[in-house]
């Protein structure tokens, strides 16, 4: 999401002449795009920003904004311990950039502080906007969060949920696909909920840009399993389009620990929607979310995530050190669990987490897949790299005149925890 946006400022930047600068050193204009999911993204914001601090008292004329949901939660704070920044400015002000620069350069503006939510509220409109667009590309289809998971801040940081219509997303696919993007993934962060006020759906959505022929491929992210509608499984029974990737993000294997979290389903339902999705789409890959130490998590819960985890063998699986959140109710809470003890957990599962992806992965060997062509190989040039239906990242050395964007059929040779490799078959 954060990516996203942090590419949609550059888009909103272009048209006064601002291009991306590799280093900060000679850089007119430096934007922070801030996450604060965890606490570690906020300390590192703070570093960043005194490094910055140097470079301007080289280069008085600098401006140092910083955006994003830090920005949101910490205004006021980001002002007083940071008086050289000059911009702060929250996730919903992002088409405000160009007139936030305007002010700052040519109208002596001292500071400029825009971190209010938009006022609309059903639905959000907005245009993708991006520079140089390759074969691959991100849509922002919905902003915010109705769920309030007790750890969670992004309902204080993004605001309500709100969904754009249907009918602006599909003319931003046509658009990029004009440019040549033919893979895109629909952001939101409760996508499963899409549309939830203005009587549209996600399903409705992927039938509508479905249709539309230059695109080859749809993914989305991030879903609630409580959210998770049959209509939306059936997608992917209907639509070849639409991947074989699904991220399902759970959390914990415990039932004691998910209802503390305020997740509002249980292990044996979200094995369920599990069960329904692969029978839908047998060969569908899942990825997942987990937090680690989750205050009052015990040894036995934490074997519940373990078990679930094998039982579910996730292809990946992104795992945290719960962190207490500013205004979250978690953070609030008593924890009586060491440090090290929450580290080793962390490690126990992520151990168990690599063979099983590896094992996953070096059984694909002898597959046939269709490749997406993304671009040269960053660590080989001489080798083509694109990805999977799975959306794991595949290497391999191109013997026909082959283009980015092109899909081609590929015979899987290697697997590894991170990628596989492959060698071309005849195109007919
Ligand atoms: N502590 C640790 N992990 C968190 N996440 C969200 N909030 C916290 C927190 N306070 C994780 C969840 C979520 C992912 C995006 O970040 O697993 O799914
Ligand atoms: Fe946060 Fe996701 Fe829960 Fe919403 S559903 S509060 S974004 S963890």
């Amino acid at each position: 999401m954060n990516a996203s946006d942090s590419d949609r400022m550059k888009a909103t930047l272009a048209p006064l002449g601002f291009e991306e600068s590799k280093q900060p050193d000679n850089a007119d204009v430096v934007l922070v795009n801030t996450c604060s999911i965890r606490e570690k993204a906020e300390a590192k914001m703070s570093s960043f920003a005194y490094d910055l601090k140097k470079l301007k008292s080289k280069n008085p004329n600098m401006l140092i904004g910083i955006t994003g949901c830090v920005a949101q939660q910490e205004k006021e704070k980001i002002i007083q311990e940071l008086p050289f920044v000059d911009l702060v400015m929250g996730p919903d002000n992002i088409d405000d950039l160009p007139w936030a620069i305007e002010e700052l350069t040519h109208k002596h503006t001292k500071k400029i502080i825009k971190a209010e939510f938009d006022t609309e509220p059903r639905v959000w409109k907005t245009t993708t906007k991006l520079v140089n667009p390759g074969p691959t590309a991100f849509i922002s289809i919905m902003k915010g969060c109705d769920h309030f998971c007790s750890y969670c801040v992004v309902p204080y940081t993004r605001g309500r949920e709100k969904s754009r219509p249907i009918a602006d997303i599909v003319d931003d696919v046509k658009h990029l696909c004009s440019q040549g993007v033919r893979d895109i993934t629909f952001l939101g962060q409760n996508i499963n909920t899409f549309g939830k006020r203005s009587d549209e759906s996600l399903h409705e959505l992927f039938h509508r840009v479905h249709d539309i022929d230059l695109l080859k491929r749809i993914r989305f992210t991030t879903s609630h399993p409580g959210d998770l509608k049959d209509e939306l499984i059936r997608c992917f029974e209907t639509l070849p389009k639409l991947c074989s990737q699904f991220h399902l993000p759970v959390q914990s294997g415990s039932d004691q620990v998910l209802r503390s979290m305020r997740r509002f389903y249980t292990r044996a339902q979200y094995m369920d929607r599990v069960k329904a999705l692969r029978q839908a789409r047998p060969d569908i890959a899942f990825s997942t979310d987990i937090i680690v130490g989750f205050p009052g998590e015990t040894e036995e819960d934490f074997e519940q995530t373990m078990s679930l985890m094998r039982e579910v063998k996730y292809d990946n699986a992104y795992s945290f050190l719960f962190s207490p959140r500013p205004g979250t109710s978690a953070a609030l809470r008593k924890d009586d669990t060491p440090e090290h003890v929450k580290l080793g957990r962390l490690q126990v599962l992520q151990t168990q987490q690599q063979s099983i992806a590896k094992a996953l992965h070096v059984a694909q060997v002898g597959q046939h897949q269709e490749i997406l062509i993304e671009g040269p190989s960053k660590k080989d040039p001489t080798k083509l790299t694109g990805r999977n239906s799975q959306g794991l990242s595949v290497h391999f050395t191109a013997q026909h005149n082959v283009n980015i964007g092109d899909l081609i059929p590929v015979e899987i040779t290697s697997g590894s925890l991170t990628h596989l490799t492959a060698k071309p078959l005849t195109l007919s």
